[in-house]
This record gives C-alpha cells, sequence and structure tokens, in this order.
C-alpha cells in the first residue's frame, strides 16, 4: 500500500492511471504542469512535503520526438534533469520511484526483440534524453526504483497515431504509412494496469511493457482503417526515408517482455485484441 502520487497525471498515460488508481480505491493525487515543474528540485521538494507519498510515478516527459530535436536543452531539462530531481527526492526520502521509458532507448538495429540489459544506444534526442533520465536513476537510487519501458502509446486522452490515422481517412482517400519501423503498438490502458501491479509489488528494476505481437506502422494503419468503416481507404506502404522527419527513429524496436511474464505470469494481450477494445471504448465514449 503506501500513497501514491503520479507526476503527469493530466497525459495519455495518466489520466488512465489515475482513473485506474481511483477504481482500485488506493489513496493517491495527481500532478500536472501548474501543480509541478520536475525540472525544479524546489518545485518537487514542495509537492512531496505536501503530500507525502511512498510512491511516486513519474510519466512526466517531453514526448514530442521531433520536437525534442530543436529543443535539445528542454529535452534533456524534463527527461533526464527531472527523473534525476526526482530520483534524488525519493532517495532522501525514502520513495519508491516508478520512472516511464522508452523503445527508442535502443538503435532499432538489432533484429531480436531488445531485452532489458541490451546496450542502449539511442539515435535521436528524445531517445538519448530519456536514457539519461534512466541513468541517473539508476545511479542515484539503486535499490529502490522501477524503469518501465514502454513502446508506441495510443489510449484516450491524448494525440496518438489511431486518432491520426481516422482522421486523415475522413479527408484523404489514399494514406501513406512507413513499413519499415517495426515495434508494438500498447494501449495506455493495459499498461496503466501493468504499471500499477508493478508498483504495488515494489517490484525493482528495468521492466519491458507492451501488449503483445509485432507490426509495422504500416500494418498497424490497416487495422484501424478496417476496423473503423474505412476499407475504401487504400493504405500504401512508404518508407521512413521518404516520409523525412526531423528525428532519426529505430527501424526495429520490439521490446522483449519475458522479464514481465516471468514475474506476473501472462503476457499483456496482443496488440490486436488491444486495439479492438480502444475502437469500442472510443466509440462509446463517442470521440469524434
Ligand atoms: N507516447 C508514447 O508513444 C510513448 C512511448 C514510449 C514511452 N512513453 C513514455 O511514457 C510516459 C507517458 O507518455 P504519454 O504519451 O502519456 O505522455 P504525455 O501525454 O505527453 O503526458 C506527459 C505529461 O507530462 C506533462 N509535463 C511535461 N513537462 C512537465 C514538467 N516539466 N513537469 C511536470 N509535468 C510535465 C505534460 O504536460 P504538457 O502536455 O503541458 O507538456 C503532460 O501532461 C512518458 O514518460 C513517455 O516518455 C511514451
Amino acid at each position: 500500500m503506501g500513497f501514491y502520487i503520479v507526476i503527469g497525471s493530466a497525459g495519455m498515460l495518466g489520466t488512465d492511471l489515475m482513473e485506474i488508481l481511483q477504481e482500485s480505491g488506493l489513496a493517491a493525487v495527481g500532478l500536472d504542469v501548474g501543480e509541478v515543474d520536475i525540472r525544479s528540485e524546489d518545485s518537487i521538494r514542495k509537492a512531496l512535503a505536501r503530500f507525502d507519498p511512498g510512491v511516486i510515478i513519474n510519466l512526466a516527459a517531453m514526448t514530442d520526438v521531433d520536437g525534442c530535436e530543436t529543443r535539445q536543452e528542454e529535452a534533456f531539462s524534463v527527461n533526464a534533469k527531472g527523473p534525476e530531481n526526482l530520483a534524488r527526492a525519493a532517495a532522501r526520502r525514502g520513495d519508491f520511484f516508478v520512472q516511464l521509458s522508452t523503445d527508442y532507448v535502443f538503435d532499432g538495429l538489432s533484429r531480436v526483440p531488445y531485452k532489458e540489459d541490451d546496450p542502449m544506444n539511442p539515435l535521436g534526442m528524445y531517445g538519448k534524453s530519456k536514457a539519461q533520465g534512466e541513468l541517473l536513476i539508476r545511479e542515484l537510487l539503486p535499490d529502490n526504483h522501477c524503469i518501465v519501458r514502454t513502446s508506441w502509446l495510443y489510449g484516450t486522452h491524448g494525440k496518438n497515431f489511431v486518432e491520426a490515422i481516422i482522421d486523415a481517412a475522413q479527408k484523404r482517400p489514399v494514406l501513406n504509412v512507413v513499413n519499415d519501423q517495426r515495434g508494438r503498438p500498447t494501449y495506455t490502458m493495459d499498461l496503466a494496469r501493468a504499471v500499477l501491479g508493478l508498483a504495488e509489488m515494489r517490484t525493482r528494476g528495468t521492466f519491458h511493457v507492451t501488449n503483445s505481437g509485432e507490426a509495422t506502422w504500416y500494418d498497424f494503419a490497416v487495422r484501424i482503417v478496417e476496423r473503423t468503416g474505412f476499407s475504401h481507404v487504400r493504405v500504401e506502404p512508404t518508407t521512413t526515408e521518404q516520409l523525412s522527419r526531423p528525428a532519426p527513429r529505430p527501424g526495429y524496436s520490439v521490446l522483449d517482455n519475458s522479464r514481465f511474464v516471468e514475474l506476473t505470469g501472462k503476457p499483456l494481450r496482443s496488440w490486436e485484441q488491444a486495439l479492438d477494445d480502444y475502437l469500442a471504448t472510443r466509440g462509446r465514449k463517442g470521440t469524434p
């Protein structure tokens, strides 16, 4: 048990985690920008002194991958200095600290799923800043943290690929989607439950947690249009090079979940099942 503080609680994953915490009846408070700034040690000290948690879950991050290339100082300040500040505070107070991280800490050159102990070698500033955050947590709080790496998130409370495809399908007859990046799409509701489970067990170390299976963005888009009544929209495979985005992205970022499966006894459901559930939930909530 213990009192939970969730930082980044208004984000895509944070909103779902707060909902699950509420359903679970666990005592928790959620904070986001305006209430705490993880870049500032002073802001963190005040927030923690006010709420006196036993567990800190940090979901706050600069998640704009392309923006991190042009605003590098901000990226490192939020994604590396932020976790550093929190880890230092958790060490001082004796709190358990859970940090979310990303498949973008890897270079994507592997052809087999990445394990937790594989060497990090991020390509872009988002991955570099998140990797530095991880290293600082391991250094400052070696025995009292859990780092959860995940990938390709979508959920009802944030901008994401599923919504981008549905939006584009309403406007265009043909969608060009990259078919040379392979990973694991993950529904924030499934991830939020898993993160809370790890936090409740005070599971220490680094864990990869994603929905099961694997897909390219093209595969993912094809299923989205099929399941949302846009089968008449043609999805065309394209390449990362043709799309020419500012940030480099790993070509292969499938995360190996076996450590999580050994611990919990079962994997998260397949990305296809999770997507169908998301689309049904979205329909019930009347998302435009
Ligand atoms: N989205 C993905 O596909 C993905 C994949 C792998 C890992 N992750 C990781 O999973 C976690 C959650 O991702 P998400 O997509 O839910 O993120 P998100 O929707 O961008 O939410 C992050 C929240 O943190 C807030 N925040 C930003 N800077 C802050 C600061 N200095 N102090 C306090 N709060 C701050 C943001 O506020 P503003 O919106 O006002 O900036 C936002 O509400 C992150 O650690 C991310 O790196 C995400």
